[in-house]
Formats: structure tokens, sequence, C-alpha cells
């Protein structure tokens, strides 16, 4: 039975022949994301991967509640797997909005579920690293998540030259559309043709504008103009102190498509432009207020960062390392009398950390070195019998020197 259009199986390196993913390019960039979101000072958390539907269906937007992986539950009950996370982080700071110091500052990495036409760096399921600051309207925590982002990017290896954040503000095209004749109630319609812009033909993008009254070619003059406002004059500043400018342009091209953002909003693209959105993110002001049903209001800010076309990406500029081995020490077990002895340091070495591995069942002798070998082990322990009794042989493969030890040596790792 084949797997699910759209769903990936992730495999151990080396790969398996044909189009595979990387199990341990994941982890790779797994920890990439954790050990910089940690640099910032961000914690932790995670929410329920199943979900009211009406959590996104409230406030996401059409967009993504188009894509929704949704049924009715054996309780009758409306539910959606995640698309997304920032609803549910909402959610979850509003209901302990007392319980933490602002600002808030959180990160995770939830396995997210969409149900779009796939494609190259869209698949129905990815993983998304997402970064959010709640409780401070200052733009200094636009510029602090927008830091973050350019970091994590640096932090697999990516540089200017690959990558470049592309800033703009709703707020700035709220203020386009109110002093170019936009009509009433027609704002997030316009907005939703601003951001197809790249993705959609003059002809059909002008038959979309009718309706809001704004015309294609003052939005072409807007984005060329491309004057920062004071907020996004604030962030240049702010990452330019830190020495992140060449990271970040002006572009008033971004937009986004949920609904829910409200200031600053950008996304980060690789700069040869052969890929989608590497992330995506932005202010939103209201949500945790309209989700809470007023019970709660704080500012927010934060991104999602995917890790499909992360992925591709690092593959095309040869920036994935080669995973080293995950074998520390290979108990070779040529006398098969001795296989207790062997056993007792297999368990005493993992006991103390170290990664072991060993034949289940005989084996040739010269096998079980070339298996280690191919394993990238570091050391090979055998244990033999001589004069004095059993002892053990370690053999440091890199060195190429072997030693003799007693069992108990060689089971706690005294070499
Ligand atoms: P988003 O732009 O929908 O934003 O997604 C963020 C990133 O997730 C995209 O730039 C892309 O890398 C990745 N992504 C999204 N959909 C897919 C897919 N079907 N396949 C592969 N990768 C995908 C959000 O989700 C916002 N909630 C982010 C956010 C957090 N805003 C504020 N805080």
């Amino acid at each position: 039975m084949q797997r699910l259009k759209g769903f990936r199986e992730f495999y151990p390196e080396p790969l398996p022949p044909g189009e595979a993913w990387s199990c341990d390019l994941r982890q790779h960039v797994f920890d990439c994301w954790r050990r910089t979101a940690r640099r910032y000072a961000f914690r932790e958390y995670d929410g329920p991967p199943l979900e009211p539907l009406a959590l996104y269906t409230a406030k996401s937007g059409d967009e993504i509640v188009g894509q929704l992986f949704n049924f009715t539950d054996k309780g009758d009950e409306a539910v959606a797997m995640r698309p997304e996370m920032t609803p549910t982080v909402a959610r979850m700071v509003a209901s302990v909005e007392r319980a933490y110091k602002k600002p808030v500052k959180w990160f995770s990495m939830p396995q997210l579920f969409r149900y779009e036409a796939p494609q190259k760096g869209r698949l129905r399921e990815h993983f998304q690293l997402n970064c959010d600051i709640f409780g401070e309207a200052d733009p200094a925590a636009d510029a602090e998540v927008v830091a973050l982002l350019v970091d994590v990017l640096r932090s697999l290896g990516l540089t200017s030259e690959d990558f470049v954040v592309r800033l703009s503000s709703r707020k700035a095209w709220q203020g386009f559309f109110e002093s170019s004749g936009g009509r009433d109630g027609k704002a997030y319609e316009f907005f939703q043709v601003v951001d197809k812009l790249e993705r959609e033909d003059e002809a059909a993008l002008e038959a979309k504008l009718g309706p809001t009254g704004i015309t294609l070619g003052a939005v072409r003059r807007f984005i060329e103009a491309g004057e920062p406002t004071p907020e996004l004059q604030g962030v240049l500043n702010n990452l330019r102190a830190r020495g992140l400018g060449d990271f970040v342009r002006i572009d008033y091209g971004v937009i986004r498509g949920l609904a829910y953002y409200t200031g600053v909003v950008f996304e980060a693209f690789d700069r040869k432009g052969e890929f989608r959105a590497i992330a995506g993110g932005g202010r939103y002001d209201n949500l945790i207020r309209s989700l809470s049903g007023g019970r709660a209001d704080m500012p927010a800010i934060g991104f999602g960062m995917g890790d499909v076309v992360l992925a591709l990406l690092l593959r095309e500029r040869g920036r994935v390392p080669s995973f080293a081995s995950a074998v520390d020490v290979v108990v070779l077990v040529e006398d098969e009398s001795l296989r207790p002895e062997s056993l007792g340091i297999v368990q005493g070495l993992r006991d103390r950390g170290l990664a072991v591995d060993y034949t289940l069942v005989p084996m040739k002798g010269d096998k079980q070195f070339r298996r280690a070998l191919e394993q990238g082990a570091a050391h090979t322990v055998r244990v033999e019998r001589d004069a004095g009794g059993v002892v053990a042989r370690v053999k440091d493969l890199k060195a190429r020197v072997e030693r003799v030890v007693s069992v108990a040596d060689a089971a706690s790792g005294a070499w």
C-alpha cells in the first residue's frame, strides 16, 4: 500500500536510491531551530495536533480553511488537524496570561497538515518552527523575531547571498488603500489580491481589483516607491545596529495571506527566487482579544518556518552536512562461548552513554569487522581467551592501535 500523496517517509542516511527524505537532515534542522531559539531566550511549548474546527474557521482566513484536513469525530465534534500553530498558541497564551512575565517569548516545532495540491516545496504535511513574542507592541519585538529568523537560517550555513527577508506592513497597505479610494469593507479582499501579485496574470489581477476600487498601476507604483513606514524604519535601524542589515529589505510585494495580521509582515525567500517562501510571519495584535472573547488582550508578533523548502534549499546550496556515524563502538563476537562477557561489555558501555552495536546472531569475524568499518565506529572490542583467562582487545580504528584490557575495564570504557 502506497503512502498518501503529499506525506513523507524519512529514512536514515545513507539514503536509499531515488527521492527520499532524510531523517538525519530533519534532525539537523530541528537541532539548529531549537538551539537558535534558545539563544534568543525563547522557551519551548507544544499544543494538540487535533483542534476544534472553529479555531480556524473563525480567524485564519479562507485560504487556510479551504486546505483543512477536517472531519466529524465519533462524538459528533467538528475537528481539524492543525494547519498552523498561531491560533493554538494564541489560545494557550490567552488562558495563562497572568502566569508568565511579559514579554512571553515562545517557540514550537509542530507538524502541520494542509490539504494542498502537492508541488515543489508544498506538501500535505510539514514541520514548522514557530517563534512568537506576546505582550510587546514596540517594533523592537518585530526586530527581535526577524533577527531570530535570520539567525536560524545562518545557523544552517546560509548567508545573505542565499536568502533575504522581505519586510512589509499591513498598516502601510491599509494607509495606501484608504488614501487611494479603496471601498469600505473591501480591504481584506484587496490584501488577498496583493498577496497573489507574483502568482497571477495581469488580467486576473485587474478583474479581482475592480470591486475594491484600486487600480493595478497604483499598486505597482506603491510597491516601486517602497517608502518605509516609521515602524518599519525602526525595525530596519534595529537590525542594522546588529549588523544584520544585509539580510532584509523593504518590499511591499509581501502582504501575507492569513487574515489576522495587523502590522509588520515579512517573508524569507532564497535570493535566486527559485523556491517558494522559506518562512513567513508578522504582527497580529488583535487575535488574542478576539479568540478569548475579550478576556485577554496582548499584542503579538511571530513567524513560521517550514522544513520542506528549507531542505530543498540546503541541498541545492550544498549546505547539508555529511552525517557522522551513529556508532561509537562495535563489540565483535567472534567466539560464541564468550557472548555473555561480550553482552556485559555492550551493556556497560551503553550505560556510560556510548552508542554500541554488535551482531545479534553468530557471524563470521571478518564480516563483523567490515560492518564495523562501514558503520564508522571509532573502536572495536573483541573478547578472547588467553593464558590468564578472558581479556578484551580494544582497537582504535583511526589510530590503528590495539590494547589488551580486562573485561571489567572494557565494560567501563577505561581504555
Ligand atoms: P504560513 O506562511 O502559512 O504562515 O507558513 C509559514 C511557512 O511554512 C511557509 O513559508 C512555508 O515555508 C511553510 N509551509 C506552509 N505551508 C506549507 C506546505 N503545505 N508545505 C510545506 N511547507 C509549508 C503560518 O503558518 C503562520 N501561522 C506563521 C506565523 C507564526 N505567523 C505568526 N506566527
